[in-house]
C-alpha cells in the first residue's frame, strides 16, 4: 500500500509558509544543525539533469550580516520609492502591508540570526538555470517552517551582488539567486493568504478555456 500522507499537516504547511518579516525572533540564536538539517531536505529538490550545481553560503558572522544588510538597504529604499511611484500611477494606495512589512525587515536585517546565499556554479538565465536553484529554496524555506523558523524569500541584495560576492569570497563565476533571513518564527501559526481564486487562473487544453464547470 503507497504511504499515505497526513494531509491535514501537509497542507497546512503547504498553505501557511508566509514570507516572514516583522515575526521573525531577532534575540534567539539558531543552530547551525538546524539550518544543515534544512538545508539536507532541500537538496533532494530537482535540477535540470540532475546537475546539483548549487552552493549554499550560510551567513552567522555579525560582520558579515551587517555589511549584507547595508547591500540590501541601498537596494530597498530607491526599489519601494519606485514601486510606490508606479503603484500610484496605478490609481492605487502606495502604502501596502507588503512594504511595511518589508520596510521592517530592510531596517532590522542586520539582526536576524543567520542568513542564506543559496548560489548556482556558472553564470546562466533562463528558466532551466534558475529553475535549478529555486525547488530547493521553496523546500528549505518549507523544513525551516516546520521546524519552527521562519523565512522570506528576497532578491533586493542582489542589486550589489558584486559586493556581496567579494564579502562573501563568491567567485566571479557564480551567481547568488537569494538572500534568505532566517529566524525563529514568533507566536503561534500563520494562516493561508488570499490569493485569486484558482479557477480563474487555470486553463484546461488552451489559453483562457477555464473549465466551464466553475
Ligand atoms: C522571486 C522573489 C523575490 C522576492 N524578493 C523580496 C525582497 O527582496 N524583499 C522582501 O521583503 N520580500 C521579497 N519577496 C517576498 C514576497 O514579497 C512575498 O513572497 C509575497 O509578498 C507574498 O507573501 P507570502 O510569501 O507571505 O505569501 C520575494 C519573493 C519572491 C518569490
Amino acid at each position: 500500500m503507497a504511504f499515505e500522507f497526513d494531509l491535514t499537516q501537509t497542507d497546512h504547511l503547504l498553505t501557511t509558509t508566509r514570507a516572514v518579516r516583522k515575526r521573525l525572533d531577532l534575540t534567539r540564536p539558531v543552530p547551525r544543525e538546524l539550518i544543515a538539517e534544512c538545508l539536507n531536505l532541500a537538496i533532494q529538490a530537482p535540477t535540470g539533469g540532475n546537475t546539483q550545481r548549487w552552493r549554499f553560503v550560510v551567513v552567522d558572522d555579525p560582520e558579515k550580516k551587517a555589511a549584507l544588510a547595508d547591500m540590501y538597504r541601498q537596494g530597498w529604499k530607491p526599489y519601494l520609492e519606485s514601486s510606490k511611484k508606479t503603484r500610484e500611477q496605478q490609481g492605487l494606495d502606495p502604502e501596502t502591508r507588503v512594504s511595511d512589512s518589508a520596510d521592517y525587515l530592510a531596517d532590522h536585517l542586520h539582526e536576524v540570526p543567520a542568513m542564506l546565499v543559496p548560489c548556482l556554479l556558472d553564470r546562466g538565465e533562463g528558466a532551466g538555470y534558475w529553475g535549478s536553484i529555486v525547488p530547493a529554496l521553496w523546500s528549505f524555506m518549507l523544513a525551516a517552517r516546520s521546524r519552527g523558523l521562519g523565512t522570506a524569500y528576497t532578491t533586493i541584495h542582489l542589486f550589489k551582488e558584486n559586493e556581496a560576492a567579494e564579502l562573501l569570497g563568491i567567485p566571479e563565476t557564480v551567481s547568488q539567486a537569494a538572500l534568505i533571513p532566517i529566524g525563529y518564527y514568533t507566536g503561534d501559526d500563520f494562516k493561508p493568504a488570499k490569493r485569486r481564486p484558482v479557477e480563474e487562473i487555470t486553463y484546461w487544453n488552451g489559453w483562457k478555456q477555464t473549465d466551464p464547470a466553475n
